[in-house]
């Protein structure tokens, strides 16, 4: 960089793929679950739905996504809720719950070339056989991890490409090798394995044992901070950032987003990079609420938000594909930011730029050392086997984050760029993405806009009848600990044939700290005065249920909710609680004749009915002053709901 009178010539940056390419770009993807981060995606009508998904996965549409990650449901809280697993228990075995096979089949049909993976966070019980950990017989949980990928084929027609250990908990090398040998003996030899998504340790075991070695295809590390570790390169392995971004979806998100998407190569050798979350439908008051590539967290309005992350991840995703190669001279700017640049090999090149500042590209975590950002010019000199006389301009795509106006660019098709003498320089603003290529097949893809927002509705009733119901669970509701199910309850003479009922009978091999009890939160997390009523069924003779208002939290602090929690038991009695916990009660215990039961709240005094009896009232409710309505289950245990009533004033 040369400089005087505080004018600096622009600094030249080399293209050349002749001088040997760099590592194959393995693609951008987003993940789902970790957990029940789609929940409310499913409950979009259309044309909405759709819409939604195009933005995600359509190819030159929107984030036009390489890969789609999602959980291998476990039964247990992972974050943002419970996801089913295919085996509840041992001799069970369905591949029709939940959302994720939905999932993955929309995004197979919107992009074929999609890359699938499937992880645990969780297991069902059966798992742990009386452990919370799924490596005391390493073979039963291969087989559990194997059948959900045979399953996939089987029920769904969709290939699985790789297959995870257990979300940043311990790894296990027996499991490892016993889970690879498994893959082997039932053909599955594609299906590679990713190891362990958590930190780097995985490598140092790497390097001591060849046959873990063999056994694991990808390294793939959780917020990695743009770094990667000297034993990481040793192993000669593809490093991934397997989970990454986890940041609030605002303009500051999107700086994360386009700053580690660049620099998790340019600085850690990194070939694939993958969103937690990849959309944010889950009630934004569960744990890190938004931190998705979009927001749909409304499906009883059909509004959405296409935030900008979105098209941050355009300016990657439309204009180099999974096999296209880094060229070997990617690096930082001289006044702050950083290039990569890919080929396909064909005479196609792409080059990204970004320039995010220190506070405006935050992420969640690690923490971000100081850095500065600053205007400059820089020229690019094309060599190797991009000079050509024919190559006259390069397409140009622009966003820039004005934190001072608000008013950004987002994704913007501007003039083609002149390549002159092979070269070509651009003027560099700060927070700002471009990426220059050959590939005109960008588009930045729209739709009308959705309906408006909307709060959840005052009133709402679900009789769940529903003879072949789309998904497994009931629109709105997200278990937080337990499983609930529609279910066709065939021995019921009358009216209470078609219920939705809580599945988890043994306390799950957890990842999270899920609560004692099971529940399901439905509603608006804002609502404090609200009558909840609701038709029971305690399967078992020492089980319980409740209903529940002013429920203030779920996620990964669902042991914690506070609330008001009515409960009854099948031994006759019932009781009043602050807490699911049951450790603080409101009242009295009396004897009641029957188990179907509903609750109402009004105002700070709480009061509650019984087959239409005042069973008891004025409770004073000190806290909270708000949440959401839930039901649930003393413990893990089989139990029925029907007719499930809200009015909310
Ligand atoms: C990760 C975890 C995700 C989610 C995320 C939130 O560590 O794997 O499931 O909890 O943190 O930042």
């Amino acid at each position: 960089l040369l400089c005087c009178f505080s004018m600096c010539l622009a600094e030249v940056y080399v293209l050349d793929d002749s001088i040997g390419l760099g590592r194959t770009f393995d693609g951008i993807g987003g993940l789902s679950g970790g957990g029940a981060t789609s929940r409310l995606l499913v409950n979009y009508q259309e044309p909405y739905r759709s819409q939604i998904l195009d933005y995600l996965f359509k190819p030159n549409f929107g984030a036009s996504l390489h890969i789609l990650k999602v959980e291998i449901g476990g039964d247990a809280q992972t974050t943002d809720g419970t996801e089913p697993s295919h085996m509840h228990d041992e001799n069970d075995e369905n591949f029709f719950r939940g959302y994720e096979w939905w999932l993955m089949k929309e995004a197979k049909k919107r992009n074929p070339n999609i890359t699938l993976i499937g992880l645990p966070w969780a297991f069902p019980g059966w798992i742990g056989h009386g452990t919370n950990r799924p490596y005391t017989f390493p073979d039963v949980t291969a087989k559990y991890v194997v059948s959900w990928v045979i399953g996939a084929k089987q029920h769904h027609d969709l290939d699985i490409d790789y297959i995870g250990i257990w979300n940043e908990k311990q790894f296990d090398a027996k499991y490892i090798k016993v889970l690879r040998g498994m893959l082997d003996r039932v053909g599955l030899v594609n299906v590679g394995i990713i190891a362990a998504d958590g930190n780097w340790d995985i490598s140092k075991a790497l390097l001591l044992d060849p046959y873990l070695s063999d056994a694991v295809e990808v390294i793939g590390v959780h917020y990695p901070g743009t770094t990667t570790v000297p034993e990481a390169l040793l192993t000669g392995k593809r490093l991934w950032s397997s989970e990454d971004y986890s940041t609030f979806n605002n303009d500051i998100g999107a700086g994360c987003w386009a700053r580690i998407l660049n620099q998790n190569y340019v600085s850690g050798m990194m070939t694939s990079t993958i969103s937690w979350n990849l959309i944010a439908s889950y009630y934004e008051d569960l744990s890190f609420g938004r931190d998705g590539l979009m927001t749909a967290e409304e499906p009883w309005s059909g509004n959405y938000v296409v935030e900008a992350p979105i098209w941050i991840t355009a300016h990657t995703t439309q204009f180099a594909q999974p096999g296209w190669k880094y060229l070997s001279t990617v690096r930082h700017l001289a006044q702050g930011g950083s290039y990569v640049a890919l080929t396909d090999g064909k005479g196609n090149l792409t080059v990204i730029i970004e320039t995010m500042t220190h506070n405006h590209s935050q992420c969640i975590r690690p923490p971000l050392p100081p850095y500065s950002v600053s205007p400059q010019t820089a020229t690019f000199q094309l060599k190797g086997s991009f000079v050509s006389a024919a190559l006259t301009e390069l397409q140009q795509w622009h966003s820039k984050f004005d934190f001072e106006t608000k008013k950004d660019v987002l994704f913007k098709h501007t003039d083609p760029i002149k390549v002159q003498d092979g070269y070509f320089t651009l003027k560099l603003g700060v927070d700002e993405v471009y990426t220059i290529t050959t590939v005109f097949s960008g588009q930045k893809g729209h739709y009308p806009d959705p309906p408006i927002s909307a709060p959840f509705p005052k009133k709402y009733f679900d009789d769940f009848d529903v003879r072949n119901p789309p998904f497994s669970e009931a629109p709105y509701f997200a278990d937080q600990t337990g499983v609930f199910e529609y279910f066709t309850n065939l021995t019921d003479p009358g009216p209470h044939v078609f219920t939705f009922r809580q599945v988890i009978s043994q306390r799950p091999v957890t990842w999270a700290e899920d609560a004692n009890q099971t529940v399901s939160v439905i509603g608006d997390h804002s609502w404090q005065n609200l009558t909840v009523a609701c038709d029971i069924y305690i399967e078992t003779v020492n089980g319980g249920i409740f209903l529940a208002v002013r429920v203030d939290q779920g996620g990964e602090s669902v042991r914690k909710a506070m609330g008001v929690f009515y409960w009854v038991f099948g031994n006759g009695t019932y009781k009043v609680t602050n807490d699911i916990g049951e450790y603080f009660l409101f009242d009295l215990f009396i004897n009641i004749p029957s188990l179907i039961f509903s609750v109402f709240k009004q105002g700070d005094h709480a009061f509650g009915m019984l087959n239409n009896y005042p069973l008891w009232k004025n409770v004073v409710v000190h806290q909270p002053k708000n949440g959401w309505a839930a039901i649930g289950t003393h413990s893990f245990e089989f139990a029925q709901f029907d007719n499930f009533l809200v009015n909310a004033d």
